[in-house]
């Protein structure tokens, strides 16, 4: 052990301490704005706060807190020009999306105000400087309903926009929102867009990893597929040996040994290194990148035994500079930081949504990964909030989530749903029927999470370049 920790060392790096930020499930999405935003001057937006009741369903508390959001108005056509509104779900608002994307493009061509709000406890939205157990009560999504219809109302106030008409669109977690918003508050808003939206809690989310391999299978074909089966049961079975775990510590580039081979937490890590990466794969994929990975198991690119192609190939695409450090607490650690949007979002997957991806039991390559299980996430919730947050609670407030909201039978009108088939969220979804006449659902085949959500791309498929125009036309059928 000894002599592999000097040969990692010498030949992995020269820095002192390696600093590989920690590997973390694919529960929060980030929301990358259009990336031809990157240079573009954000002279056109402009970033304020507006000052919101802490808690809506309670007119005793009279607490308040500021709430951030972004607009552009280069394209604003005056009094009655419509408003639209990105909806900020998980993540950090950024000033990209009001420069690029769809909704850009539809604000250009009905001549509309643009508006990006922050969710409650995220970015710059954050009611309390220390998220305790205790502050984070009024992080909920009838909280964050609440915040938009009030920011809406208030707008409405404004002789500018008495007789505007609003539109939202929403990305992931943020497209149940706007669902959501039209269903509970559908005199507020004309019409909504929901990019990508699981909007049925789970707590054991097999049909994540499902969708995961499928993609790789329709990709890389039976070839791929028997590479990454292979590789994950050797490293499965390397698990039980003194020397199957070195090999294992070298083909995944470990900085140490696995702190304890027993642990169903530390293996539950571990194997989220793996799957976790092949998940962003296919959740961010463009065409062409799958068949590009699986090429390159083909062609030894990324090691040459299967165990080491897929170790390699988690280094690589994941941009790995020194060694992973794979300890169950340093992933608890990043939860327990006392601000930050990761542990905000655990909290709402703890208390909302589940959405934990686990194992399949289905035959796929993923199976043989059973320290993926409930209990593993669920001891996250344990672990970093409460002992109360315990299986039974967490099934309880994702049942409590379903139940309020309609889970894959929303009663909702004027709503473009729209879903990509290599999207493992689609899987918590309505992808196959429209949700009514006027709320009609387009899945697009090979298109990845909150794809439509983008500008033009030049790897587009016709399918993906048509379902943005489409979204459009139908959004300025409302506006007229
Ligand atoms: C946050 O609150 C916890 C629990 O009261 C406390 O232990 C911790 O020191 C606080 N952290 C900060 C940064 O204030
Ligand atoms: C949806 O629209 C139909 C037809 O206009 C209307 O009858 C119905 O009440 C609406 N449903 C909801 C939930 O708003």
């Amino acid at each position: 052990m000894y002599l592999l920790c000097l040969f990692l060392l010498a030949t992995v790096s020269a820095d002192v301490v390696p600093s590989q930020p920690p590997v973390e499930p694919p529960l929060r999405y980030d929301m990358p704005p259009p990336p031809e935003t990157a240079r573009m001057s954000t002279r056109n937006v402009f970033q304020t706060f507006i000052s919101m009741p802490l808690d809506h369903f309670n007119p005793q508390n009279s607490d308040t807190f500021m709430m951030r959001y972004m607009f552009n108005e280069q394209f604003f056509g005056g009094p009655g020009s419509p408003v639209f509104i990105l909806v900020g779900g998980e993540w950090d608002i950024a000033a990209g999306w009001l420069l690029a994307g769809n909704m850009f493009e539809m604000a250009r061509e009905n001549h509309g105000y643009m508006v990006y709000t922050e969710h409650r406890y995220y970015g710059q939205t954050v009611p309390y400087t220390n998220f305790t157990t205790e502050n984070l009560r009024f992080l909920n999504v009838d909280q964050a309903l609440a915040d938009l219809a009030y920011f809406i109302q208030n707008m409405k106030q404004s002789p500018q926009f008495a007789d505007s008409k609003f539109i939202l669109y929403g990305g992931s977690y943020a497209a149940n929102m706007v669902l959501w918003f039209k269903q509970r508050y559908p005199h507020l808003v004309v019409g909504t867009v929901a990019s990508s939206g699981p909007i049925k809690g789970e707590v054991d989310f097999t049909g994540y990893l499902e969708v995961v391999h499928d993609a790789f299978l329709a990709e890389g074909g039976e070839q791929c597929i028997s590479t990454i089966r292979q590789g994950i049961l050797d490293t499965v079975e390397a698990l039980k040996t003194e020397e199957g775990r070195r090999e294992l510590e070298q083909a995944y580039r470990l900085c140490s040994p696995l702190l304890d081979y027993d642990d169903v937490y530390e293996l539950g890590y571990f194997s989220g290194l793996i799957s976790w990466r092949f998940s962003g794969s296919v959740q961010s994929a463009r065409p062409g990148v799958l068949q590009a990975i699986c090429n390159n198991f083909a062609g030894n690119i990324y090691g040459t035994t299967p165990m080491q192609k897929i170790g390699g190939y988690i280094a690589q695409t994941a941009g790995l500079q020194t060694c992973w450090t794979i300890e169950y607490s340093i992933l608890l650690g990043t939860y327990s930081n006392p601000r930050s949007n990761s542990r905000a979002w655990y909290y709402q997957t703890c208390t909302e949504y589940g959405y934990y991806q686990t194992a399949p039991r289905s035959g796929t390559v993923f199976d043989p990964l059973i320290w993926l299980s409930v209990d593993f996430y669920v001891d996250i919730c344990k672990q970093v909030f409460s002992e109360r947050f315990d299986k039974e609670f967490v099934y309880d407030a994702v049942e409590r989530v379903n139940l309020i909201f309609g889970g894959l039978q929303p009663n909702v009108n004027n709503t473009i749903n729209i879903h990509g088939t290599y999207d493992p969220w689609h899987a918590l979804g309505v992808f196959e029927h429209d949700l009514k006449e006027n709320s009609p659902t387009i899945t697009v085949p090979r298109a990845s999470h909150c794809f439509d959500m983008q500008g033009w791309l030049n790897t587009d498929t016709i399918r993906m370049t048509q379902t943005k125009q489409e979204a459009r036309r139908i959004v300025a059928s409302w506006l007229n």
